[in-house]
């Protein structure tokens, strides 16, 4: 098991690039593989997760040509998918494993799919239940992997109302909609993430949205051609948080995606006081991207709940860090998903926080946070979740004396370049490191 020692830093400039957005990786490997032609896709990121959907698709004959960031994918229509030889191995993905699942619902083979202990512990049933209504079916009466699955030709449309805001849920609800004839459609309680819905659409698919909902058309041919990943917006609100903290006299990430169903941070950090702005706000491939930039600055503790939890679901854990130094209570509520992430956050959190001498208060659906608070370095655990790795990193930014992060691999699955962005951001001899 690997480990990082973090020294505390007086400052942090500069201007820096983030790796492609890991949520659009996904997809864009996935709808070049069921698209009708040949597809190319720019800035992947190179991030275990992605790599694992990847595999999958190579496992099932797609062919490809990948050469660094850029992949080549020859697309093989919907129907063109084949039996892959072994299990498809998810990682610590859940993305790979229930948006693969909404595709292998339209493949009439069976396909065992697997993962690492923190995904096998993830819940499968919000795909398996709607998915089985859709026609898959499920060989083992289990609600977590390892599972087997088979699809059919003769996949069923579906109305569905999802409990929870999961654009991981709507995604497999809508690529298994691809194969069914005539309407899908998935309501949820907030708007979660909506690059499927804009990726689809983009790819010829007839999609109608209506406040939460969204419906597709099925048996429609997907027309995907191209994609241009941007820059992955929860990447880029690590080396952000640091700049709130300790940028002087500024610190830029350039070409980040920034989806309003997104950039909740954003919108909760300008709540909190600080000082982030958008600039040069262009678009690709209907995804908006802009340069972001923040300078240090004092922050107070705000209430975080509702409809912004799910545009800020894989920020908290470093909203949680920047709480640990605003002025007055930040409470979080409404975020009880958390629990089923790479970890169980709101768990993970308050334990590796308080380590460092955080007063923050857990309950069943969120945390509570005084401060500001003089962290203190320690030993931390990463509970093998790459998010919260990365934010106990730039709490040690703060933190009297270094910081020793243990196991510290997973941040590869979403994040390869953080640790040389970090070093990059922190020496001023170095600003601009990379971009
Ligand atoms: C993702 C959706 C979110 C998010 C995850 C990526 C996606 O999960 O937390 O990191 O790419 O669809 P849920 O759909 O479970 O909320």
């Amino acid at each position: 098991m690997s480990s990082k020692t973090v020294g505390p830093a007086k400052a942090v400039r500069g201007t820096v690039l983030v790796p492609g957005d890991k949520s659009i990786s996904h997809r864009a490997v996935i709808l070049a593989a069921l698209s009708n032609r040949m597809c190319t896709v720019e800035n992947f990121l190179d991030g275990e997760d992605c790599l694992c959907t990847l595999d999958a698709l190579r496992s099932m004959d797609v062919p490809m040509v990948r050469q660094g960031t850029s992949l080549q994918i020859q697309g093989l229509g919907l129907d063109g998918l084949k039996a892959p030889p072994k299990p498809l191995w998810c990682g610590n993905s859940g993305t790979t494993t229930r948006l693969l699942m909404g595709v292998l619902t339209g493949q009439p083979f069976e396909v065992r799919l697997e993962g690492d202990p923190s995904l096998s512990k993830r819940p499968m049933d919000r795909v398996i239940d709607p998915l089985s209504r859709m026609g898959a079916f499920f060989l083992d009466s289990v609600t977590h992997l390892p599972l087997r699955m088979r699809g059919t030709r003769s996949v069923k449309p579906l109305q569905w109302k999802s409990p929870v805001a999961s654009a991981q849920v709507k995604s497999a609800i809508l690529l298994a909609g691809l194969y069914a004839s005539g309407t899908t459609s998935v309501e949820e309680p907030s708007a979660s993430r909506d690059h499927t819905e804009r990726m689809l659409q983009a790819s010829g698919v007839a999609v109608k949205r209506e406040g939460n909902k969204v419906s597709i058309q099925g048996t429609a041919t997907v027309r995907a051609s191209a994609f241009h990943v941007p820059g992955d917006f929860s990447s880029a609100a690590f080396l952000l948080a640091a700049g709130l903290l300790r940028a002087t006299p500024e610190l830029v990430v350039r070409g980040v995606g920034v989806n309003s169903t997104r950039t909740g941070f954003m919108d909760l950090v300008k709540a909190m006081g600080g000082s982030c702005r958008l600039s040069k706000t262009t678009e690709s491939g209907g995804e908006p991207i802009a340069d972001i930039t923040v300078k240090a600055s004092p922050m107070r503790g705000i209430a975080i709940g509702g409809d912004m939890i799910p545009r800020a679901i894989d920020e908290i854990p470093i909203l949680a860090v920047l709480a640990t130094q605003a002025q007055g209570q930040t409470v979080i509520s409404d975020a009880k998903e958390l629990r089923v992430k790479e970890s169980d956050r709101l768990s993970t959190l308050r334990e590796e926080l308080t380590r460092m001498g955080a007063r923050i208060m857990e309950k069943p659906d969120g945390v509570v946070i005084e401060g500001p608070t003089p962290l203190k370095g320690a030993v931390v655990q990463s509970h093998g979740d790459h998010r919260l790795a990365m934010s106990l990193a730039i709490a040690a930014l703060v933190a009297e004396g270094p910081t020793t992060i243990v196991d510290v691999e997973c941040v590869a699955t979403s994040f390869p370049t953080f640790w040389m962005l970090l070093d990059a951001i922190r020496s001023p001899r170095r600003p601009g490191a990379n971009a």
